[in-house]
């Protein structure tokens, strides 16, 4: 008997429907070539659940229960022009994408940088600092630290205003995280970076007082600790030094969108935010979604890169349904079309080798790799 996973599939708005449509071509590939099937839920979700509910809500009860009763959720990408001018809490992004990430508890917040060899033009940095591309998977814990600690709030001092935020973290959210980066970190090439401010916060003397006590549980990984003023320094300077980095919320929001930079475009780049173990397994709830946003800009003309959505196909199946041989394939085929020249506007240079395509034709190089 084959094996069945369930997903809901939210594709949102802008280019979110047009590169879904292609990433489930990808998986439609998958499945019959690895033996497993995926019974889809879709729904929607943001501005398309917008217009469907009068400006009720972007998150509506249904989308809510396909999510629940599903072992992952592929997400596409919200918001838009259109939707701009509604109330903060029913926006596209702050309705929907953060009570998801809420609702499901989605603590670890997975973002690969990543770019290959025949990519380093696209890249700020100097190309003789990346030789052999640009890979480090950031590991961001999301539920935690000074985005979400209180008192937070503003009042009144001796006359004067006052704002304050507090950074704080349990040892067990430090803990959890930590786990999920030493085993992202033993299915790649064993290093791990954990950065932190140890010299100065007392949340991060704990972070790293508990990261020195999973590793105790990792041998195989070699942990080494970094101040986060140094590890910003250190990923433009040798970028190619760091294979997994984890860090607390702020200081990850910061790096990983350092990190994106370096690989050079945002159609390339995926992400997984991961919630608890399922029970009795190694496998996450997860929700994956490319990194980037809904680029209204170009919506509607068939040439937004499909690549993030697919590799976030790819990191569903290994994260959240264990197809690991499938995810291997996926990643692979993209690094194939690239290799064989294959570009969609994002990434093209305009050079004679290159094939400039649009979503689909690059999603059928894909297939064909
Ligand atoms: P964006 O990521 O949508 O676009 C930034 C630039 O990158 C644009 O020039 C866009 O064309 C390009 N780009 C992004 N993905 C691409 C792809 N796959 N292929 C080719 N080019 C690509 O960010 P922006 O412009 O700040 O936001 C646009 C809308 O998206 C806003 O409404 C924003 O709120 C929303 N957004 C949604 C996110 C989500 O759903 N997770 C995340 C970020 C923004
Ligand atoms: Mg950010």
């Amino acid at each position: 008997m084959s094996r069945t996973h369930r997903i809901a599939v939210l594709a949102g708005d802008g280019i979110g429907p047009e590169v879904m449509t292609d990433a489930l071509r990808v998986l439609d590939a998958v499945e019959s070539k690895f033996g497993f099937s995926t019974e889809r839920n879709v729904q929607l979700v943001g501005g398309a659940a917008l217009d469907a509910t009068n400006n009720e809500t972007p998150l509506p009860a249904e989308t809510i229960a396909a999510c629940e009763n599903s072992d992952a959720i592929l997400f596409g990408s919200v918001g838009g022009p259109k939707w701009e001018n509604l109330p903060p809490d029913i926006q596209p992004e702050r309705g929907a994408l953060l009570p998801l990430r809420k609702h499901f508890g989605l603590f670890a917040n997975l973002r690969p940088g990543v770019c290959l060899p025949s990519l380093t033009h696209a890249s700020p940095v100097k190309n003789e600092l990346i030789p052999n591309g640009f890979d480090v998977l950031c590991v961001r814990e999301l539920t935690g630290g000074v985005y979400f600690g209180s008192p937070k709030g503003r009042e009144e001092r001796d006359g004067e205003t006052v704002a304050f935020d507090t950074m704080i973290y349990k040892r067990s959210e430090i803990d959890r995280i930590l786990r999920v980066a030493f085993t992202a970190a033993m299915g790649r090439g064993k290093k791990l970076v954990s950065v932190d401010k140890a010299n100065v916060l007392a949340s991060s003397v704990l972070w790293r007082e508990v990261a020195n006590e999973v590793a105790k549980d990792y041998p195989e990984v070699e942990l080494s600790h970094l101040y986060v003023d140094n590890a910003a320094m250190q990923l433009c300077r040798r970028p190619d030094s760091f294979d997994v980095l984890v860090t607390e919320n702020l200081f990850g929001d910061i790096l990983s969108d350092e990190m994106a930079m370096i690989s050079g475009s945002l159609g390339m780049l995926p992400s997984a935010s991961l919630g608890g173990k399922k029970e009795g397994s190694e496998l996450y709830f997860g929700m994956y979604e490319p990194s980037g946003g809904s680029a209204p800009d170009i919506a509607g003309q068939g040439i937004a890169n499909p690549i993030a959505q697919i590799l976030s196909v790819a990191m569903l199946l290994r994260f959240s349904l264990g197809e690991n041989d499938a995810a291997d394939a996926i990643e692979k085929a993209v690094s194939a079309a690239i290799d064989k020249g294959f570009r969609t506007g994002d990434i093209a240079t305009g050079a004679a080798t290159e094939k400039k395509v649009g979503t689909s034709e690059m999603t059928d190089a894909i297939l064909a790799g």
